[in-house]
């Protein structure tokens, strides 16, 4: 627990109340309110969390008016270039990046687990073949947990480790295999002589006809979207793993809940409705009509993979993202591509646009990274599944994380009730 910095004085009605501040290494001071309904019979009140730090972590800091992104304090930008997603994973598991051997015996581990119980298989053919690939995989997710029962004790640091690569391992497999369910192709079994970011596009691509061949340079594009999503800090998916894993619930279903709120196009699903809207609006000319309807009150609809909750200057993860797009679409000769024509102009003309600069809002990772993974070769409806097996390792970390913090109690937030008070039942015939 950190140490208590200073007091933080609050009047209401006839209560006095001091509460405890604490300072934490970087971001603002937080007030202790813990104890606020306990001393004051009050509640504080923040939907959505704007003002509200749910838990303390170590993992990953962001600073939203910087446009700066660490893990375990390392920024965004030095680990997309000169890390790799796993030893990337190794260090937000255990804080530290690994010297040679660690990384190694890490690597071995995770690359020993990336098969799955053969009869998880027979789950895919209970799918429709159009479902979406996120819908099968919070399915299969979710099961893995009536399948391995060596790795569901909680309170078994052990079992929580081999729960932790497990999943890395896994999830891969599991979302190559909802791909190759959809498009009706034979599952490919990992190949452990590949890099992680390899296996998964040989997994993904390869079908046992051909040869195939991953290209290193894809490879590395593929790592380092895998890298910059890694983690988060306490985003929507991420806080949903910590409240179902603060129920002590197994760590399968944890990650099967973050997979699910994940979905949903205002947090994961946005790369794919990014892409989608910058193939709706097709041409350059047509920006200033959709600019239009992203300012006009009367319309809902927002430009997707722009805003962000905490960014406020720019995302870091985008700018990498939108020099990965230049040099993806360059070694596979997709030159002028219209969509990243689009997306080049829609970010200029929005940026210079008072709307948005007063809201203060850029391109966030969204925006580029469906440009990238649709060069690969990739449906949008992929999309998502990457970004959440690339989020497995941020979730996991947390989830271990919440579950060493002596203080960890299960989330159960209280409420503005504003329904109808108290009243008696009414019989049928008398309403
Ligand atoms: N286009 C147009 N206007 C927008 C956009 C947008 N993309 N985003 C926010 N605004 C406007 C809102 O209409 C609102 O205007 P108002 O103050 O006049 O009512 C204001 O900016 C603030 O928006 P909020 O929704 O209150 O901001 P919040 O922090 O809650 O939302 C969010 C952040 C959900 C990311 C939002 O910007 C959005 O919907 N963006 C599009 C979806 C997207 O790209 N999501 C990906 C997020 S990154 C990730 O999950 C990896």
């Amino acid at each position: 627990m950190v140490k208590q910095t200073g007091t933080a004085k609050l009047s209401f009605g006839d209560t006095d109340l001091e509460l405890p501040m604490y300072s934490p290494t970087m971001g603002p001071d937080v007030i202790d309110i813990g104890k606020l309904y306990a001393k004051g019979g009050v509640f504080t009140h923040d939907p959505g969390f704007t003002s509200t730090s749910s838990c303390e972590s170590a993992i990953t800091f962001i600073d939203g008016d910087k446009g700066e992104l660490l893990y375990r304090g390392y920024p965004i930008e030095q680990l997309a270039e000169k890390s790799h997603y796993l030893e990337v994973c190794y260090l937000l598991l255990y804080g530290e990046l690994p010297n040679a051997e660690e990384l190694e015996n890490f690597e071995n581990r995770v690359t020993r687990h990336t098969m799955v119980h053969e009869q998880l298989t027979v789950f895919f053919s209970g799918y429709r073949r159009d479902a979406h690939p996120m819908a099968t995989m919070v399915g299969v997710v979710g099961a893995l947990s009536a399948f391995y029962h060596d790795s569901l004790d909680i309170n078994d640091y052990q079992q929580r480790e081999i729960a932790a690569v497990r999943m890395i391992a896994k999830v891969p497999t599991i979302a190559a295999m909802a791909y190759k369910y959809s498009i009706g192709q034979p599952f490919v079994y990992p190949k452990n002589a590949l890099d992680y970011a390899s296996n998964f596009l040989y997994m993904c691509f390869s079908v046992p006809a051909e040869e195939y061949e991953v290209n290193p340079i894809l490879a590395r594009a593929m790592d380092r979207i895998f890298t910059l999503h890694a983690d988060h800090e306490q985003n929507a998916s991420t806080s949903t793993v910590r409240l179902a894993g603060s129920s002590q619930a197994n760590p399968f279903a944890c990650i099967a809940a973050g997979i699910a709120c994940l979905w949903g196009p205002a947090h994961g699903g946005a790369n794919q409705a990014a892409l989608e809207m910058l193939k709706e609006i097709g041409s350059v000319d047509r920006i200033p009509e959709y600019v239009a309807r992203a300012k006009d009150k009367n319309d809902p609809f927002r430009l997707m993979g722009f805003g962000h909750r905490v960014y406020k200057n720019f995302d870091p993860r985008a700018k990498v993202m939108k020099e990965s797009a230049d040099e993806v679409l360059e070694l596979l000769g997709i030159e002028n591509n219209p969509t990243l024509q689009v997306a080049k102009e829609l970010e200029r003309i929005a940026l210079e646009d008072e709307y948005f600069i007063e809201k203060k809002l850029y391109p966030n990772v969204d925006f580029y990274s469906g440009i990238i993974l649709e060069a690969m070769g990739f449906p949008t409806s992929m999309f998502t599944p990457i970004f959440a097996l690339s989020r497995t390792v941020g979730w996991i970390s947390q989830w271990k994380e919440m579950l060493g913090d002596p203080a960890l109690k299960i989330g159960r937030p209280r409420q503005l009730y504003t329904g109808e008070p108290r009243r008696d039942y009414v019989d049928v015939e008398n309403r």
